[in-house]
């Protein structure tokens, strides 16, 4: 099987580079450039653990080739993968489909054979219906199939999460196409990944309904979290008393700064305008957007309390500034609001991220990207740790400054609060 996967991002890259290493034959494609060129050298456009190491080796092996003419590729592949963004929409909250039309208008002059044609970029519900019309006008309906297969990778975990997901969703009414997806997928499944079929439209809202539902869970514990403050409990005991109900699960129960990244905040506020298209009231989606939204203040209110509320000049830290660890991806991360917001409250903030320099605050005023942890808090009169990394998790905050003492706002909750005390620094964290 020869497969084409239409854009190189996160969903793109990294399932056509998993394809690859499965055995497949795989043309990766995008329109720029200049990101193809740095592919075929070996240099990868994103910070993703473990993911330029399956490029070169199957770059070199011959099994991973990358393109910018899309045409050809998808005259020469049997599957067709079309992995371009569906951000939101500017002034709206619906996703925008333009890249998933065009794509699809030029894969309509380039079918010569048959062809399945599979969106696993996230599309609203009753999109491969509009795909199939589109492909209709040039294309004979025998010669092409119109199949939803979402993909439910996590950044930082993109390599681990395609080769052992929980699922793979194959929505299709067709039983050829089916049958050859799951073939395709055989070598998860046998690992233990369960796959399941169910009709397009199906597939396509599971993946709105999964992203909900988890943005959800985190929402829910982030308010839960606000309550423990309140009465002296620990919501790390909530977490774990809740998930072991297994109707439950624990995993996406912790509490920390709003839930930020590429997909939870605009699939949210997408799978809410679909509703609103099919006059459906998403209720609880629309009230976890408007919570989410509010975390963030919530949390800078904690911050001007924990600094008897003087914000100017003091010198506050950022350990992490990107959504979550394990990524350098900046979209929606809570600290694009709260530097600014520090920053005009006249904060002199100096930050650290393992994944280094972030252009988003080079216009602000004195805020300063540091290259070492001790740099960044040296000085500081306030640390706040915004994201989970490993390299933040075993800090010796005593031995790593000497004289001045910091206060610890640990938004993450990785350290012990008894332990950080015994150091002598003032410790808070989140929901305790
Ligand atoms: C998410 C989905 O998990 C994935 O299935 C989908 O394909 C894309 O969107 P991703 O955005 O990479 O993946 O990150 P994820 O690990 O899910 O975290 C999303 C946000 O939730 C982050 O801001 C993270 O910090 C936050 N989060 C997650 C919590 O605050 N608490 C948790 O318990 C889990």
């Amino acid at each position: 099987m020869k497969l084409c996967m239409i854009g190189t991002g996160y969903v793109g890259l990294v399932s056509g580079v998993c394809f690859s290493d499965l055995g497949n034959e795989v043309i990766c494609v995008d329109n720029n450039i200049g990101k193809i060129n740095l592919l075929k050298k070996g240099i990868i456009p994103i910070y993703e653990p473990g993911l330029s190491e399956l490029v070169i080796k199957n770059y070199k092996n011959k099994k991973l080739t990358f393109s910018t003419d899309l045409k050809k590729s998808v005259k020469e592949s049997d599957i067709i993968f079309i992995c371009v963004g569906t951000p939101t929409k500017k002034g709206g909250g619906s996703a925008d489909l333009r890249q998933i039309y065009n794509v699809s208008k030029e894969i309509s002059s380039s079918i010569n054979k048959f062809k399945i044609i599979i969106t696993k970029s996230t599309v609203p519900v009753t999109t491969g219906d509009e795909i199939e019309k589109i492909l209709s006008k040039k294309n004979d309906k025998k010669k092409f199939s119109v199949v939803s297969n979402p993909e439910f990778l996590r950044e930082g975990e993109a390599i681990r999460d395609f080769t052992y997901p929980d699922r793979v969703v194959v929505g299709t009414n067709d039983k050829k196409s089916g049958k050859i997806l799951k073939s395709l997928y055989s070598p998860l499944i046998s690992k233990g990944a369960l796959y399941l079929q169910t009709s397009r439209r199906a597939a396509e809202l599971i993946k709105y309904a999964s992203n909900a539902f988890l943005a959800t869970k985190i929402t829910f514990i982030n308010e839960i979290a606000n309550l423990c403050e309140k009465t002296g409990i620990n919501v790390e005991d909530i977490s774990i008393g809740m998930g072991l109900d297994k109707r439950i699960g624990s995993r996406f129960l912790r509490a920390g700064p709003a839930y930020g990244g590429s997909c939870f905040p605009k699939d949210t506020k997408a799978i809410v305008s679909t509703g609103d298209k099919f006059k459906i009231n998403l209720s609880v989606i629309k009230s976890v957007i408007k919570s989410n939204e509010n975390r963030t203040k919530i949390l800078l209110d904690r911050i001007n309390l924990i600094l008897n509320k003087k914000i100017r000049n003091k010198k506050i830290t950022f350990l992490g500034v990107t959504f979550k660890a394990n990524t350098d991806d900046m979209r929606d991360s809570s600290s694009l609001k709260m530097i600014p917001h520090l920053s005009k409250k006249g904060a002199l903030i100096k930050y650290f991220d393992p994944t280094g320099y972030k252009k988003e605050f080079s216009k602000l005023k004195n805020v300063t990207n540091k290259t070492t942890i001790k740099e960044a808090v040296a000085g500081s009169d306030l640390v706040i740790i915004h994201t989970e990394w490993n390299d933040f998790k075993s800090i010796n905050f005593k031995n790593l400054v000497q004289g001045k003492k910091f206060i610890i706002f640990d938004m993450r909750n990785i350290y012990s609060s008894t332990k950080i005390k015994e150091q002598g620094f003032k410790y808070y964290s989140v929901g305790k």
